[in-house]
């Protein structure tokens, strides 16, 4: 083989305030698997990511929390690697952009624009929300639609009409913050001068080279662009004001400019943050051959980032403009995937297809189904990916439990009773065949055509199978003299399925340690297929390796994931995770899909009086209400700490599901649900009858 590539590769930083879903996967396998491929295949290459950890809505959920951001940051840290290692998603190294690594990118970074005079101070008015004393983003203003007039929209589009604009055109605009109304504010930003000839002429070259391998991003990218001549790409505000979770702007004399770092700067620097974090503790790696522009060049390095399609603009425009004019590398190529669609639709919590990483696993289902089904689904363009949960069931138990390791289980048992675990010597045209597909197999993942790459190696494992079925070893084991062609038969088999673990190991790194357990080998390389197992080799027992998916396991886990009445946090406002929760909010608006009023009846709803209201010790969301039936009282532990003081609750009287099945807690035992609203934007709404409803009332 040629010398040993060195590789850097990312995958988009996670928000670090929500959870990991299964949309988010999509990306996390895709790049795990390629990465892992590439360290198979010999290459020095280096897999890193971290939580994006800064700006608005994790400094104001910190605040509704009643925690700090930082204590925030550090538990959605704990969540965020423990479901990706779940589902073997196997990271150098897992960090946070809020480090001093990434402080000092960014730093480094900022003053090169500076010194190279791309950056450029002037005012912005926005809103600001006098009672909070915040400038506000646009989608903490709400407002009425300039266009139709429908209330409650956000400050950049409607979501009735469609409408886009600016939140100073909203009629009767109010802060979802405090609810105060806002006033027009200005102060000095920052900005980076993307107008700049320089950064015009430079992405003109570079978009079509970052984004080689798809055309559609490099036609998106073009239009963005504009023709030759035209100045499309306007200047881009990268600071904001106090208060703000970031990173202060550094000014003059080491003083400190009392502006911070938009989230969206910061966060790819966040990737040498955490290349720089890992290369402390790994001597091998020399950061500025991965990041300095020279250094780059001269080791030969390269760099991926792995992203969502959504997220183009900032890694294929922003990102590189910047590395180029502070004298950093750019990368080698941006990968756009497309979206999660389940069923053929928008995840949606109502019908219980916004699943979590965590309940996933909770639920008992195998990461590999998933990493499977993905890998099978995924190409190297920007199209959705649909998750069909039918075809998810079929497609795993037939080639994963029939095909796959159907071979094992057919043959492995005759080598360990009759020939005491020892192989016979294999040669035949299939083995030579299976052997010299491996190029061609490798060609396939290199160029993330993950779903043709499985294809072929599915046909190998047919055409194995129909090995075994030819010579029906079962038959051979009952017949006298056949000991030799039964050894022969077996051994041959097992050789296949040596050969098709190597191709599956980058997509199924569990099941393949399994098997090289099982087989007795050291962990498998690609360059592994070159060879046999040679005569005599003892393989171990064969345990089970595989289960079959069973369709009452995804019942189950929509079920789980149905959301109830109770009030959910407000979303997060980028990436997959926005797309799918806009949709959701939007598709749930206008398509809560229609009961009987027989379903409705079931509910049992009654007006309960507060009896009273605590403070539960440990928790963090929760406040723990006696309410008064008039013949009973009830324990329910509410999720409105963030917007109630439980002082102020105690006599007023609320509306709750009577006949909610009791739901035992790690603070004691609930006993039904309280009702109340919630919308995007921040707050929590009990809902109250009018006066004269006594407790005890049916409401109906
Ligand atoms: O869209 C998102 O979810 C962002 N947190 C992705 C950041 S990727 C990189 F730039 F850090
Ligand atoms: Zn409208």
């Amino acid at each position: 083989m040629s010398a040993p590539r060195k590789i850097l590769v990312t995958s988009a930083l996670p928000y670090a305030n929500g959870a990991i879903h299964l949309g988010h996967l999509v990306e996390y396998i895709q790049t795990d698997i390629w990465v892992r491929f590439q360290k198979m295949r010999g290459h020095e290459c280096w897999y890193v990511c971290a939580d994006d950890t800064h700006g608005t809505p994790i400094m104001l959920r910190a605040d509704k929390e009643g925690i700090t951001p930082e204590a925030l940051i550090a538990r959605v840290h704990g969540e965020h690697s423990r479901d990706f290692a779940g589902f073997h998603v196997a990271f150098d190294n897992y960090y946070s952009t809020h480090s001093e690594e990434t402080r000092f990118f960014a730093n480094d970074i900022f003053g090169k624009l500076k010194a190279a005079g791309l950056i450029e101070v002037r005012p912005v008015e926005q809103f600001y929300d006098p009672v909070k004393a915040m400038f506000l983003p646009d989608r903490y203003i709400k407002g009425e639609c300039p266009k139709c007039g429908a209330k409650d929209q956000y400050g950049d589009s409607c979501e009735v009409c469609g409408a886009a604009y600016a939140p100073t055109d909203l009629k009767n605009p109010v802060s979802a913050v405090s609810g105060a109304t806002p006033v027009r504010k200005s102060s000095d930003h920052y900005f980076f001068k993307l107008s700049d000839p320089r950064c015009q002429a430079f992405l003109r070259r570079a978009t079509r080279e970052v984004c080689k391998t798809q055309p559609e991003a490099v036609n998106k990218l073009q239009e963005w662009l504009g023709t030759e001549g035209e100045n499309r790409l306007t200047d881009w505000d990268i600071s904001r004001d106090a208060p703000y979770f970031g990173f202060e702007i550094p000014g003059e004399d080491g003083k400190g400019t009392g502006k911070y770092f938009y989230v969206w700067l910061d966060a790819p620097i966040g990737y040498f943050g955490s290349l720089k974090h890992l290369a402390a503790r790994t001597p091998q790696i020399d950061v500025a051959a991965f990041t300095d522009k020279a250094a780059a060049l001269k080791a030969g390095t390269e760099l991926y980032h792995f992203i969502g399609k959504d997220i183009l603009y900032f890694h294929a425009l922003f990102w590189p403009a910047e590395l180029e004019h502070a004298g950093y590398r750019i990368p080698t190529s941006v990968y756009a995937h497309g979206f999660l669609t389940v069923d053929g639709q928008k995840m949606s919590k109502s019908r219980g297809t916004f699943i979590t990483a965590e309940s996933y696993l909770k639920q008992g289902l195998n990461p590999e189904w998933l990493r499977y089904y993905y890998a099978a689904k995924l190409s190297a363009t920007m199209e959705d990916i649909d998750l069909s949960l039918d075809d998810f069931i079929a497609r795993v138990n037939s080639d994963l439990v029939g095909k796959y390791v159907n071979i094992a289980s057919r043959c492995a048992g005759f080598i360990h009773k009759r020939f005491d675990g020892a192989l016979a010597l294999a040669s035949s045209d299939l083995l030579s065949d299976a052997q010299a597909a491996g190029e061609s197999i490798a060609a396939l993942y290199e160029a993330r055509e993950f779903g043709k790459a499985l294809r072929e190696v599915m046909a190998l494992a047919d055409r194995a199978n129909q090995f075994v079925n030819d010579n029906a070893p079962w038959e051979l084991a009952k017949k006298a003299g056949a000991e030799a062609q039964l050894h022969a038969v077996c051994s041959e088999a097992l050789n296949l399925f040596r050969l098709l673990t190597i191709y599956l190991k980058p997509v199924l790194p569990k099941l393949a340690a399994d098997v090289e357990a099982f087989l007795k080998v050291a962990p498998l390389a690609w360059s592994d297929a070159a060879r046999l197992l040679p005569g005599g080799h003892r393989i171990g027992e064969y345990k089970h390796l595989a289960t079959r998916v069973e369709r009452r396991q995804i019942d189950a886990l929509v079920e789980a994931n149905k959301e109830s009445l109770a009030p959910s946090p407000a979303p997060q406002a980028h990436s997959q995770q926005r797309h799918a929760e806009h949709q959701q909010h939007a598709e749930e608006k206008t398509a809560v899909s229609l009961i009987s009023i027989d379903d409705f009846t079931k509910v049992d709803l009654r007006i309960a009086r507060i009896a009273s209201a605590e403070h539960v010790e440990g928790a963090e969301k929760l406040i723990k209400l006696t309410l008064d039936l008039g013949t009973e009282t009830r324990t329910v532990f509410a999720g409105i700490k963030s917007a109630y003081d439980p002082a102020t609750l105690t006599g007023r009287l609320t509306v709750m599901v009577a006949n909610l099945a009791p739901r035992k807690m790690k603070f004691g035992l609930s006993e039904g649900m309280v009702l109340a609203a919630s919308g995007d934007g921040p707050g929590i709404f009990l809902l109250s009858p009018d006066s004269g409803a006594q407790p005890g009332m049916r409401v109906k």
